[in-house]
């Protein structure tokens, strides 16, 4: 049922980040719970993200690369996104370790290869770039990658195509994290140059935000494991427990929206009843608008 002047999404991606999962779920940092935090968002994906098309985890998946991590990835977003009926898009980030991911994913590809993959989802494709360089924490890709991506944006379908890259090629608010940032943006701009991409999803920097890169929006998602908060007195990093979440991303064959969502559950109370909205619903538009719209005199 839609409400407004705008009819349902054609798409829907549900976009999750950076869950740094450990082996037999320990404690990063020996602090953070990022299996427990990963389990309630996938619980939290099963109200929000109940029309998801396609989930994406854009990156950082584990912490440090271990096949066990992935496993667990794998036991806790698989029963869900089968649950919606949406097919994962897995994209490796700096902390993941190529040979490890692809094995332990199911991966298509030779071990060392990037993590670039390629999906339609009804009148959507989904290019996921593999941005991590092996042995280093910032950003890039290759000549071959290039090409490649090149061939993947040809000829899209009716509804375009959404970029998936870890790091995302924006100038960092975080000075520290500019040294770990995308540093192949002119081969990328290259590529991209000509407009067919709707939208880039991204992570890394644990925070929500958004950009453009030659015009074309970039949308990060919050981490699912901790967040970065630029709020603590310099010039240390400061993680907090807190703040988790993830992404919403509608699309339109002329717009799009996100709509970040906390990945944690948190102590709630009914803003709006549920006998009310349930009276909402059985309303006609015009009495609805009046019900709902209209102020009091
Ligand atoms: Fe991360
Ligand atoms: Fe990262």
């Amino acid at each position: 049922m839609s409400f407004g002047i705008h009819p349902a999404p054609a798409a829907v991606i549900a976009h999750l980040s950076d869950t740094h999962l450990l082996a037999g779920g320990a404690l990063l940092a020996d602090l953070v719970d990022t299996a427990a935090h990963l389990r309630a968002t996938a619980q939290r994906l099963r109200v929000a993200a109940a029309d998801a098309d396609v989930v994406v985890v854009s990156g950082d998946v584990a912490d440090r690369g271990e096949p066990e991590a992935y496993a667990l990835a794998r036991e806790i977003i698989e029963p869900v996104a089968a649950e919606l009926g949406a097919p994962i898009v897995w994209a490796a980030g700096n902390h993941d370790e190529r040979q490890s991911m692809r094995t332990s994913l199911g991966l298509a590809g030779a071990p060392a290869d990037p993590i670039d993959a390629t999906i339609e989802v009804g009148d959507l494709r989904i290019v996921s770039l593999d941005s991590s360089l092996p042995g280093w924490h910032h950003g890039g890709f290759d000549a071959g990658q290039a090409d490649w991506l090149r061939a993947a944006l040809a000829d899209p379908p009716a509804l375009g195509t959404v970029l998936v890259m870890h790091h995302p090629p924006l100038a960092y608010r975080s000075r520290l994290m500019r040294l770990l940032e995308f540093r192949d943006e002119e081969p990328l701009a290259e590529v991209l140059g000509d407009g067919r991409v709707r939208a880039i999803l991204s992570g890394h920097l644990h925070v929500n935000g958004s950009g453009t890169f030659r015009g074309i929006p970039v949308v990060l998602a919050g981490a699912t494991s901790y967040a970065d908060d630029l709020g603590g007195p310099p010039p240390a990093m400061h993680g907090i427990d807190a703040t988790q979440s993830f992404n919403l991303v509608e699309l339109y064959p002329d717009s799009m929206s996100h709509t970040v969502v906390p990945a944690l559950q948190h102590e709630s109370r009914e803003t709006l009843p549920a006998h009310v909205v349930e009276q909402v619903l059985q309303l006609d538009p015009a009495e609805r608008m009046e019900r709902f719209s209209r102020k009091p005199d």
